[in-house]
């Protein structure tokens, strides 16, 4: 059980560490592209300015000084192209050229490809005549912008992955830390569980023997006394019950207290049956038993009597007189599957998940109380998990329940 709650802490607080550096890894990657991008933009500008005053207007036509940077141009990957006004490209110097058309519109011009190359255009004016006279369009291929970006990219992954392993081992050591008080408290009150209800059987069984005792010989004994004896026989049969219960799931944790041998369902089933033969008659009720021949499993009998008692008593008492219970008991693949069904009162579906609560029981049970403390149900169930099986039931109000029990056969 702590071990869930301790992988469930330590995947939510990574979660949340992944989730926060996430984020903020997203947000250094943007605002770091996005300078990358103004930076590139601003040179390409200072560029395009610089060729835009080295075109003349001359005879009616742009003129161009051939050998500007041409050089510099191409080291840096970038390129140049001088438009007339009517969008005619005229000169073109550089590797990466855009073969996008002249856009007026669209300063900033990115075209997809292998490299991406982005542009910029800016309109040539000529100062003499104060006429627009053409555009010239700058370029530069993203490779070396994209590369820095991967390289951050990895880098951050990288940050993320050595961040959260790190958090990961300090996660382990700060669960531990946290969870060693929670867990030592529940062992000690589980301890304490066990010694008491040890404790109580003693005094307990002291009282029942002297009540049994005074009981056997009546003679002289008010009939009120009687009465009196009576009650204290039945309350301190209850409380030895409700130790023994206690005692069992105190200790339900500790599987090596769980023998492994042998053991035939069928006749630990049978053996109930006539136990509870007097209480079915009583009631009349017409219990059907369908068996195969042998049901093998390796388990601890008494822990599967006692699993299987509590739920044929469940089924007695929650039943109305003249009801019908079945038990069917058979072989499935690598399981025995169990069935117990009954017509009784059934249980509320918002209840039924809590069936399985220590000391629950329904409120529409208390006219059916039969001194039960609800620890009956809790019980299965641990032997049930110890036995590494599983049980369900389900069940409709006032039409009956049918509680599923798979036991693994190894
Ligand atoms: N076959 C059933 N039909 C209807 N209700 C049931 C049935 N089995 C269990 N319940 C409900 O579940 C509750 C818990 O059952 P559980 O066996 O744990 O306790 P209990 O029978 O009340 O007491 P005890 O500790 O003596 O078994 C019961 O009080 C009852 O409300
Ligand atoms: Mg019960």
């Amino acid at each position: 059980m702590f071990k869930n709650i301790r992988h469930r802490l330590l995947l939510s607080y990574l979660l949340i560490l992944a989730l926060i550096l996430g984020i903020f890894s997203l947000g250094i990657r943007l605002i770091f592209a996005y300078s990358l991008r103004q930076q590139m933009i601003e040179k390409l500008t200072a560029l395009g300015q610089g060729a835009a005053a080295n075109a003349e207007w001359e005879n009616n036509q742009l003129k161009i000084d051939d050998d500007f940077k041409l050089r510099e141009l191409l080291n840096n990957h970038q390129s140049l192209q001088w438009f007339d006004v009517k969008g005619n490209s005229i000169l073109k110097q550089g590797e990466f050229i855009l073969s996008l058309p002249l856009s007026q519109d669209n300063l900033v011009q990115i075209q997809a490809g292998n490299p991406n190359i982005q542009s910029i255009t800016l309109p040539i004016i000529d100062s003499d005549i104060d006429k627009l006279i053409g555009y010239v369009r700058v370029s530069q291929s993203l490779e070396e912008l994209e590369e820095i970006l991967n390289k951050l990219d990895w880098g951050l992954v990288i940050s993320i992955i050595v961040a959260l392993s790190i958090s990961g081992i300090g996660g382990i050591l700060l669960t531990n830390q946290a969870m060693k008080p929670i867990e030592e408290s529940f062992t000690r009150l589980k301890q304490f569980t066990a010694d008491a209800s040890h404790e109580l059987r003693n005094p307990l069984m002291v009282i029942d023997s002297n009540v049994a005792v005074s009981l056997k010989y009546p003679e002289g004994m008010r009939e009120a006394d009687k009465e009196s004896f009576e009650a204290i026989a039945s309350a301190t049969m209850q409380m030895i019950d409700l130790t023994e219960d206690l005692l069992i799931l105190a200790r339900s944790d500790q599987i090596n207290l769980l023998k492994k041998e042998p053991v035939n369902l069928v006749i630990i089933l049978e053996k109930l049956v006539k136990w509870y033969q007097t209480k079915i008659e009583s009631k009349n009720l017409n219990l059907k038993l369908q068996l195969s021949e042998t049901l093998l499993i390796y388990g601890d009998s008494l822990k599967l009597e006692r699993l299987f008692s509590n739920l044929i008593d469940n089924a007695i008492y929650y039943t109305p007189e003249s009801g019908i219970i079945e038990i069917e008991g058979k072989p499935k693949k690598c399981s025995i599957e169990i069935q117990i069904k009954d017509t009784g009162i059934g249980i509320s579906p918002e209840n039924l998940e809590r069936i399985f609560e220590r000391f629950w029981r329904a409120d529409t049970s208390r006219s059916y109380w039969n001194g039960g403390s609800g620890l009956g149900l809790a019980i299965v169930q641990a032997i049930v998990k110890h036995h590494g099986g599983t049980i369900t039931v389900t069940s409709q109000l006032g039409i009956g329940s049918c509680f599923t029990i798979y036991l693994p056969i190894n």
